[in-house]
């Protein structure tokens, strides 16, 4: 399972990979513009910060076919490798999706929001599908359409992977995490949720103090 960070945070990116096993980073439109930077700038300080073999994602900003091409093979060339395209799944989109796989060029099909949309996708060649799982849970089960997207897939013997996206709260991704989701893409907020139960630091008081009031000290050796 691949853990990614759906941010363009660059400390948030750089504190979250010292701490955990981060496979790489999605980002999109909004969370760029969220960063307040200059977007070339701040690609250019993810692409920095990513190890090579970590993973990077940037979507397409145009919406016809021609325009999502010119910047999908733009994109593409941003690093050497683990370069991937994100692409929604419009008309142009898929269609673009299937003439990235012609150039060999990597994609994520996204903006996703049923099985069905993420099915053709991935027929078309997508690398990855991206279901918007809380967006949809304003149309019904979000999470149970994402489980039913991994299955038309396994059945089907397809290797497109599933990264769910779209996280508001921990819950959300354990669920899939709990029902075989191959990746998921999760916000600084909701990861520092995944990773903070109160009772980790209660319990760390405790046995510092406790060492401290029997040995007077708070290290485990002597000198
Ligand atoms: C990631 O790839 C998606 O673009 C992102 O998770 C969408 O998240 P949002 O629903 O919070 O905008």
């Amino acid at each position: 399972m691949e853990f990614m960070l759906d941010t363009a945070d660059t400390k948030a990116i750089q504190e979250l990979s010292d701490l955990l096993t981060i496979a790489g980073v999605t980002t999109n439109p909004t969370i760029i513009t969220k960063s307040k930077k200059d977007p070339e700038q701040v690609l250019g300080e993810i692409a920095s910060i990513l190890e090579p073999s970590q993973k990077m994602f940037v979507q397409v900003v145009k919406t016809d076919f021609d325009g999502i091409m010119e910047e999908a093979r733009r994109i593409a060339t941003l690093r050497p490798e683990n370069m991937y395209v994100k692409i929604p799944v419009t008309p142009a989109g898929l269609k673009a999706i299937k003439q990235c796989k012609e150039e060999g060029i990597h994609t994520l099909a996204t903006a996703i929001y049923s099985a069905a949309e993420g099915f053709m996708a991935a027929a078309n060649g997508a690398d990855y599908l991206a279901p918007y799982v809380n967006r949809m849970c304003n149309y019904g089960d979000g999470v149970g359409e994402v489980i039913r997207l991994i299955k038309m897939l396994a059945v089907n013997h397809m290797d497109t992977k599933v990264i769910a996206a779209s996280f508001k709260n921990s819950g959300q991704v354990n669920e899939l995490i709990e029902n075989g989701i191959q990746a998921v893409t999760v916000p600084p907020e909701v990861v520092r949720e995944m990773i903070g139960h109160p009772g980790t630091s209660i319990a760390v008081d405790e046995f510092s103090q406790n060492w401290e009031n029997s040995y007077g000290r708070s290290e485990l050796f002597s000198k």
